[in-house]
Order: structure tokens, then C-alpha cells, then sequence
């Protein structure tokens, strides 16, 4: 299956999934990273897939009058390469209509919380800052609204009383990796199906 990553910062969780496939074989792994896309440039997940030699493309929303124009520039950059699954991977901007039209129902996205408490662009601190005792990630299919997407999986992480956001991040970031390969992995190689928000991975 191909897959298209769009980052928007460090991409160590397209790190993780360059790793996944390098160590056990595209074919193995039932998929491969055909290109990387971002909203931004100078970022080290753009970094990491050109070390990797893959091609990369940036759509950032200022270039565009837009916001739709934005949108449907990065359905086109994206679509350009048939990707079978687009991964967001840390990519901190909300698609539009014409996006999910094209990539809804495979076009799945990793939160670092446990949905659908804490959405949004704070979900590590906003956990922190209630007071939660366990938070971890969330692996879903994205739909129109922000985080609300149908349930793939989900990683538990235990708060502790010490941690401030960086370090409760960090910890959730080693579950989130290893859960958004896995996930991938299975959704490339079983194939699925979406009834309402049940995910039913072949
Ligand atoms: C992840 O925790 C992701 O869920 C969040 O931002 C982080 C991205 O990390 N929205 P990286 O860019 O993959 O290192």
C-alpha cells in the first residue's frame, strides 16, 4: 500500500514508521512512504524524509487567498501520489471539505490523548492540567470535526505527579510511535472496514 505522511514538526513518528519499513521490508510491513508533506518548511520531518529519499512537498496556508484554496492545494499535492492511506503525524492544521472528500475514511491521524477527552491542539496539557491520573494516545480515522474521528486504537499512559508537559509528552510519544506503526501495518496489510464509529480491521 502507499502511504503519504503529512508532519508539521519534529516527525518522530514518521521516524518510527521510516524505521518500521526499512527494518522489515516494505513488502513485510505491507506498506510503503511514497512522499511527506508539510504545512510549513525548515521542520526535521521534512529533514527526515529527504534523509530517507523521499519526496517532500510543503503547502503553507499563508501562500494561498484561502483557506479552501489551502485545502484543496494539499488534496491535489497529496492525490498526485495515490496514496492508499495518508498518515497525519503531528500535522497541527485542520483539512477542509474538499481534503476529506478525497481521503475521508483513509486518512488517519495520532493524538496524544485518550479521545475524546482533551482535543485539540493541547491534549498533553490540557490532561495535565485537569488533574487526569492516566491520559495516553489515540490513533483514529479523521473526519470533519476537530479529534472526533472513529477509534483505531489507543495506548494507555500513567500521569505522575511530577511530570510537567515535556516529560508527560515525551512518555506518550514512546507508546504513540509504537502504536501508530502497528496500526498502519495492520490497516495496509488486513485491509478494513468503518460501520458508524466501529473500525473492523480484517
Ligand atoms: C505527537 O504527539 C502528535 O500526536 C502531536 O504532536 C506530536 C508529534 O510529534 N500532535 P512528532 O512530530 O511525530 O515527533
Amino acid at each position: 500500500k502507499r502511504l503519504v505522511v503529512l508532519v508539521s514538526g519534529s516527525g518522530t513518528n514518521l521516524q518510527a514508521l521510516l524505521d518500521a519499513i526499512s527494518d522489515t521490508g516494505a513488502e513485510a510491513y505491507g506498506a510503503e512512504i511514497v512522499a511527506v508533506g508539510a504545512d510549513r518548511d525548515g521542520i526535521e520531518g521534512l529533514a527526515r524524509a529527504e534523509r530517507a529519499g523521499i519526496p517532500t512537498f510543503v503547502r503553507k496556508v499563508k501562500d494561498f487567498g484561502t483557506r479552501e484554496e489551502w485545502d484543496a492545494a494539499l488534496a491535489g499535492a497529496v492525490a498526485a501520489y495515490e496514496p492508499d492511506l495518508v498518515v497525519s503525524a503531528g500535522f497541527m492544521k485542520i483539512v477542509g471539505k474538499e481534503f476529506l472528500a478525497r481521503f475521508g475514511g483513509r486518512f488517519v491521524n495520532t493524538h496524544p490523548a485518550l479521545l475524546p477527552s482533551f482535543p485539540g491542539a493541547h491534549g498533553v496539557r490540557d490532561a495535565l492540567a485537569y488533574g487526569a491520573k492516566v491520559t495516553g494516545c489515540t490513533v483514529h480515522f479523521v473526519d470533519d470535526g476537530v479529534d472526533t474521528g472513529p477509534i483505531i486504537a489507543q495506548g494507555v499512559v500513567e500521569v505522575r505527579t511530577e511530570d510537567d508537559e515535556s516529560a508527560l509528552h515525551e512518555r506518550i510519544k514512546e507508546v504513540e510511535r509504537r502504536l501508530l506503526v502497528e496500526v498502519v501495518g495492520r490497516l495496509a496489510r488486513n485491509g478494513y472496514r468503518i460501520e458508524g464509529r466501529k473500525v473492523v480491521i480484517q
